[in-house]
């Protein structure tokens, strides 16, 4: 217990001196309401409530953390053929624009669906597996995944599927643009995976 106070007082102290410190330039909203209407609803839904489980909801997200991802998508730090394009499309003014756009729209609630691995998806949501040195997500997630400004994603109502695949691709190397998370992946098992990916499906 002591550690994980501990480390929740280091990142809400990383937090605070990562919002001082990377003030970013101000978004223009209506700019990015703009863009993503033309180049991102089609597979992120209207208000970024994605109705198709590969394709990740991105409504509400800590704005720092989505910019994070399109830089990373366009610089190759993450890897994927469909989003690495569309990155690269936008100016960097633009990603800012778009992540403070999303920030701003309401994430739609989801559901878990398996009954039978729900008490081991919440074990690990919220305790970890200390055999493995598996730390709780909530740690760093939040207790009901809302997440931690400014760089630890909102993760609930994501589609399990999505949720499930990132774990993976952490484990596997696919996804190698943050390392505490590799660490993390390496460990879990594919029914422990997809039993935590269930559950934070249906955290609200
Ligand atoms: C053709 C479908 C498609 C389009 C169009 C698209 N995306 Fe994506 N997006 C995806 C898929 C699939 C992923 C998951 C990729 C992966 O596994 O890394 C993704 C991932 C993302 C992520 C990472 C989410 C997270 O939680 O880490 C962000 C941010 C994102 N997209 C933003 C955008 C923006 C902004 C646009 C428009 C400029 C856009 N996307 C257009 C399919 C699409
Ligand atoms: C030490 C802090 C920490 C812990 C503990 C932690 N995470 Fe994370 N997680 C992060 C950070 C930071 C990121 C953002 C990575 C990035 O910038 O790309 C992240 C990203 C993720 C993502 C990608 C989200 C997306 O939208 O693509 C998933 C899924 C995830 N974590 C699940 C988990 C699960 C499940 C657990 C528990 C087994 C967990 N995390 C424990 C820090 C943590």
């Amino acid at each position: 217990m002591k550690s994980i106070t501990t480390f929740i007082g280091a990142a809400a102290l990383a937090t605070l001196s990562l919002s001082v410190f990377a003030q970013p330039a101000q978004p223009d909203l209506r700019r990015g309401a703009e863009l993503f209407g033309q180049m991102c609803i089609a597979c992120h839904g209207v208000d970024g409530n994605s109705t198709t489980v590969a394709n990740p909801s991105i409504a509400q997200q800590h704005p720092e953390y989505t910019l994070k991802q399109l830089r990373d998508y366009a610089s190759g730090q993450r890897q994927n053929a469909i989003m690495s394009g569309f990155a690269a499309a936008l100016s960097d003014q633009d990603k800012i624009n778009v992540s403070f756009w999303l920030a701003t729209q309401t994430k739609t609630p989801g559901y878990a669906r398996n009954k039978e691995t729900i008490a081991l998806g919440e074990r690990i949501f919220r305790g970890g597996l200390a055999n493995r040195q598996v730390p709780a997500c909530m740690a760093c997630h939040g207790p009901a995944g809302a997440g931690l400004p400014a760089l630890y994603p909102r993760l609930a109502g994501q589609h399990a599927e999505y949720t499930a695949d990132q774990m993976r691709q952490f484990r596997s190397g696919a996804r190698n643009n943050n390392a505490p998370m590799s660490g993390i992946a390496r460990y879990m098992t594919d029914a422990e995976i997809e039993a935590v990916s269930d559950f934070i499906a249906g955290l609200r």
